[in-house]
């Protein structure tokens, strides 16, 4: 068997994925894990077909992501911390669509039409692609000011190419060039440290 590891990336510089050029050259790539996560290792025909993704998380801190890609797109899973959980509720005026009620087909699963918009709150699953023209927002998860956020920035995602801004929920912020929240793929939990990403219904 091949080291699971070996197709993986632990490069914080190959973290910005533009969607245009991942979805052509991503196939084989592998993934890209930060932090490590120990037995994502779907064949490379299940990826080829795009085939769904499993995923163990039980190496996942709080506070922590990991990105898999699904489709040829980074699917990121974070698993939040309390206090991070905590901010969530707290946002709702300052949102465009605090209760992802926006084209909910496209971009918020039943399950995940919630504050959380997860499944379980402390854990995470969206696709790390901004809603405006496709670029990879990056992590800005500490609260507080800093450069390009606002001064009560609660944490979140800041995207590069023109300052959308998303809270620890995926959802965007009023007053910024990207229309939707990021997009939460189907998934579901096959056990309390494994999850599926492109499946969401038992067969
Ligand atoms: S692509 Fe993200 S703000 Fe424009």
């Amino acid at each position: 068997m091949t080291d699971p590891r070996s197709d993986q990336q632990i490069d914080s510089g190959k973290r910005t994925w533009i969607i245009a050029s991942s979805c052509a050259g991503a196939v084989g790539a592998g993934f890209v894990a930060v932090p490590f996560v120990s037995s994502f290792q779907p064949s490379e025909r299940a990826r080829a077909a795009g085939a769904a993704v499993e995923v163990d998380i039980s190496a996942l801190k709080p506070g922590e992501r990991a990105t898999v890609e699904w489709r040829g797109k980074p699917v990121w899973v974070i698993r939040r911390t309390p206090e991070q959980l905590a901010e969530l509720p707290k946002l709702d005026s300052q949102l465009a669509d605090p209760n992802s009620l926006r084209k909910p087909d496209e971009f918020t699963p039943e399950y995940a039409r919630n504050g959380y918009r997860s499944r379980k709150p402390e854990l995470l699953v969206v696709v790390g692609i901004c809603t405006h023209l496709g670029c990879s927002p990056s992590d800005k998860f500490v609260p507080g000011p800093q450069a390009s956020l606002p001064n009560d920035w609660p944490g979140g995602f800041l995207c590069p190419c023109h300052g959308s801004t998303f809270d620890m929920a995926g959802r965007v912020f009023k007053g910024v060039p990207a229309p939707d929240n990021l997009e939460v793929p189907p998934y579901m939990y096959l056990s309390d440290n494994r999850l599926i990403i492109g499946e969401d219904k038992k067969a």
